[in-house]
């Protein structure tokens, strides 16, 4: 419709100013064809002048009235000749064919034909007079009158008027034509550039990249729409905000089940043995990251492994311990521990779920590696968890909301011992085309597994798309794109995408957090960092793909490219040591200590190391001062499903300082396009990126800053929580309706799900 109307302010002007051109040009065409005629008349009249003359001296010497008569008579059959007669040399007219009006008279005739348009306007038509001598021997005889019919340029200037409207109107349409096509390219290059700035792949790159004259502009565009953005968040007011009384909330009025269950592989809490004394550890896992705050706010049951090393000493008989460790009253849960052999340990974790589906999904470039053994141990395990959810089970209704890779063939299994749980299914990492998916062995077995939860939720819209072709190419099961629903063997699963994220920290825990100066003090002290060095971080867990080498090959290349910064910036990096008992994690992390290890030989000079690498496990206190004491955060996924890394870093900057460089592959780059999007794989350009960070002015760090931070406040976890829980609820209704339809019976809901 936009297009539509644009391109009619450009065609109605153009349609009046050639009606208006073709107005004006048509009596000057008129004229013209006039003079073009009269001019061919003329001479013609001479011509017949001279060919009569001697005729006509002849018979007006011999007084032979007739036959001047008779020749003038015969003259005038020319149907352009009306008529003619002649004058004598005192102006008396001697002699005049048929068709010479009476009122002509001799002077008349000669005043007329000596004017440039010697044009008269009889009663029959308009015509031309020629007034051309006639000479016999003895001199001038007198003078012929010929009346010359005009009706025939009057015809023909039709037809060239007829043939100029038709030239005019065809011009008009191919120039509105080609406006129209100019128009729409345009119209589509803005689009698509609009676009692409909305998808966060930097400022409208397409109009940016073919001309770099349009970068201001592009830069006035993209603060535009961030103000409008703004301005749209504002107005919609406080009540769009989830947190987690709107949470509690939704889970007793929407869904009936009143029990909460959680189930994911990795705990929340581990407590370990160190040094004799027994401590609690909370893990790096983007997934409890975000499922714990939901967890306390909803209460109910958490079933995950117990891998910590004095894990069985924290349980009571039912393998059950409270957690938050100290925590009492409100925001307390249940964490049920369920015991692994090593065997199973291997096989299902180690073996299935991280050499095989975690580098098949991720697709960066390690071969999965897929084992029937593990393939029997993942069986195995999945069928313990979905035992333990049941006998964790105090209603026929519960909430389960099933977590991860860990887990894909539980849904199916809880389904069938509660039909009635309202099962949800998290993928927290991507979900690649069915291309790549299929070199699994097992890729039937999975997606059925996973069709058995209710509702099955990705990152993003292009991870359930794959998810959908995956099903189309490898099951006999009903797809429904306009609902993105799914029936396999009766059953229907809604296949969603819920963008997940943190939990905004709340105003009484900031009170708390040491202040920026005081987090900057303190790790530039622990790093031994001399006061205006400039600090960037990158906080991840120790895997291949995170982009960690990337990342190191990006510092390397700032150094070489901007030597000013040799000396004056350190890169530290925290890499939590992750499934290092697998080989290829291994290698990764031995190849990384190598580079960083020769960046540091090539630029580091006494004291001065320019990459500080961590590999240890930090708890998230101390996380948070690293965060608030950067200049930059790196985070450089090579892929990843979303990456919470960035939204803490935004989270814990209420000084509005700061700036984040993100990889384009994490899922989270599609919200927060107010970083700096990098492909990680282009170390130039990320190289670049850290430059422009460094060398960002504070006023447009506050303004990037500002609007990450109101993105990821209002795009909280609750939210994530809460609209998957409300999607559940409405599923379910709409279950229930359906089927009490189908079976006549008004009360009892039938097997919902
Ligand atoms: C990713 C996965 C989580 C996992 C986390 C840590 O975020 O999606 O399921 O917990 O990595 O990995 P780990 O193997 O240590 O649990």
């Amino acid at each position: 419709m936009t297009t539509i109307r644009l391109q009619l302010r450009f065609i109605v002007p153009l349609v009046l100013t050639l009606v208006a051109a073709a107005y004006l040009a048509l009596p000057v065409m008129d004229r013209l064809t006039l003079r073009w005629f009269s001019r061919d008349l003329q001479m013609r009249a001479t011509l017949v002048a001279n060919t009569l003359s001697d005729s006509i001296a002849d018979a007006v010497a011999n007084g032979q009235t007739d036959r001047l008569q008779a020749l003038f008579n015969r003259v005038v059959q020319d149907e352009r000749l009306l008529a003619i007669a002649l004058c004598d040399p005192r102006g008396k007219m001697i002699q005049r064919s048929v068709g010479m009006p009476g009122s002509m008279s001799c002077p008349e005739a000669a005043r007329t034909a000596q004017q440039t348009d010697p044009v008269l306007k009889l009663p029959a038509g308009s015509v031309l007079v020629s007034w051309e001598p006639v000479n016999g021997d003895q001199g001038l005889i007198g003078h012929l009158v010929l009346l010359h019919d005009l009706s025939f340029i009057e015809r023909r200037s039709q037809d060239t008027r007829q043939y100029l409207v038709i030239l005019i109107a065809g011009l008009g349409g191919v120039i509105a034509l080609i406006t129209v096509v100019v128009a729409q390219l345009s119209w589509r290059g803005w689009v698509s550039g609009a676009r692409a700035l909305l998808r966060g792949e930097g400022l409208v790159r397409p109009l940016v990249g073919a001309a770099p004259e349009l970068a201001p502009l592009a830069d006035e565009l993209r603060a535009r729409l961030r103000d409008l953005e703004d301005a749209y968040r504002r107005s919609q007011g406080p009540q769009t905000e989830w947190d987690p009384q709107r949470l509690r909330g939704l889970l007793r009025t929407q869904l009936s089940g009143d029990q909460v269950i959680v189930v994911s592989n990795r705990e929340p809490y581990l407590h370990e043995r160190v040094d004799g004394a027994v401590v609690v550890r909370r893990p790096a896992s983007g997934l409890v990251t975000a499922v714990e705050p939901v967890m306390r706010a909803c209460s109910g049951t958490w079933i995950a492994h117990g891998s910590g090393s004095a894990d069985r000493e924290a349980v009571d008989a039912q393998d059950h311990v409270r957690v938050p460790p100290g925590g009492a009253g409100r925001g307390d849960y249940t964490l049920r521990r369920l015991w692994l052999t090593a065997e199973e340990e291997q096989g299902y974790y180690y073996g299935f779920s991280n050499e095989g589906l975690w580098p098949l999904c991720h697709v960066a470039h390690v071969r999965p590696v897929f084992r029937e053994s593990d393939w029997q141990q993942y069986r195995a395990v999945n069928q313990r968890f979905a035992d333990a959810v049941v006998a964790e089970s105090r209603v026929d209704d519960p909430v389960i909301l099933v977590q991860d890779y860990h887990f894909a063939l539980l849904p199916a299994m809880v389904r069938e011992k509660l039909p009635r749980a309202t099962i949800l299914t998290f993928w927290h990492i991507p979900w690649p085309n069915p291309e790549s998916f299929g070199i699994c062995p097992w890729r039937r077995e999975i997606v059925q597994g996973l069709l058995g939860s209710t509702i099955l939720g990705f990152h993003t819209r292009f991870h359930c798309k794959n998810f959908l072709e995956t099903v189309d190419r490898y099951l006999e099961a009903r797809i429904e794109h306009e609902h993105s629903t799914v029936t396999f063997q009766g059953d229907e699963t809604l296949v969603e995408s819920y963008p997940i994220s943190i939990a905004w920290p709340t105003a009484e825990e900031t009170a708390l957090w040491p202040a920026v100066a005081d987090c900057r003090r303190e790790v530039f002290e622990a790093q031994g960092l001399p006061e205006g060095h400039r600090l960037a971080v990158g906080v991840d867990r120790f895997d291949y793909t995170k982009g960690i080498l990337e990342r190191l090959h990006a510092v390397e290349r700032l150094l070489e490219k901007h030597p000013q910064w040799v000396g004056r910036f350190t890169f530290v990096q925290i890499a939590a040591p992750s499934r290092s008992s697998l080989e290829e994690y291994r290698g990764f992390q031995e190849r990384i200590q190598r580079v960083a290890g020769r960046i540091n030989q090539r630029f580091g000079a006494g004291p001065y190391q320019p990459v500080r690498l961590l590999a240890q496990h930090h708890e998230p206190d101390a996380i948070n001062r690293l965060y608030r004491a950067a200049d930059v955060c790196l985070v450089t996924s090579l892929h990843d499903g979303m990456n919470l890394v960035c939204k803490e870093f935004v989270a814990a900057r209420n000084d509005e300082q700061g700036v984040l460089v993100l990889s384009r592959f994490a899922g989270a780059a599609r919200e927060l396009s107010e970083a700096l999007i990098v492909n990680p794989y282009h170390v130039e350009e990320t190289a670049d990126a850290i430059h422009k960070a460094l060398t960002m002015p504070q006023a447009e760090q506050r303004e990037r800053m500002a609007s990450l931070r109101m993105t990821v406040r209002e795009f909280n976890v609750y939210r994530w929580a809460g609209r998957m829980l409300s999607d559940a609820g409405r599923f379910r209704l709409r279950r229930r309706i359906e089927a009490r339809v189908l079976s006549h019976q008004p009360d009892e809901p039938s097997a919902a799900r």
